[in-house]
């Protein structure tokens, strides 16, 4: 079991124990940012194509946001997501990787 983010370079093992945004930049991975892991711009949205159920629940501003971007369910604010330090299954992936 893995943290897996899946570019179209192939998969990429993300380090828990900290945000997904910064496990991401952390592998190598850009993840858009406007405001700095701070919830308001909405730019660093990712898709959970697996393993959604090991990401704390999203909480009500990481949600108040998500409604204003009409994302799907299966989409996060990876600013807002710790990643478990426990290995897990998860696999998330990003339009523009
Ligand atoms: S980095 Fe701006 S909302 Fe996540």
């Amino acid at each position: 079991m893995a943290r897996l983010a899946r570019t179209h370079q192939g998969d990429r093992i993300l380090r828990g124990g900290e945000t997904l945004l910064a496990s991401c930049l952390d592998a190598g991975i850009p993840v858009a940012s406007a405001c700095d892991g701070r919830c308001a711009c909405g730019r660093c949205l990712v898709t959970v194509l697996q393993g959604a159920e090991h990401l704390d629940p999203r909480t009500p501003r990481e949600t108040a946001l998500l409604d204003k971007l009409e994302a799907g369910q299966d989409q996060r604010l990876a600013c807002q997501c710790p990643l478990p330090a426990e290995a897990s299954a998860l696999v998330i992936t990003a339009g523009y990787w």
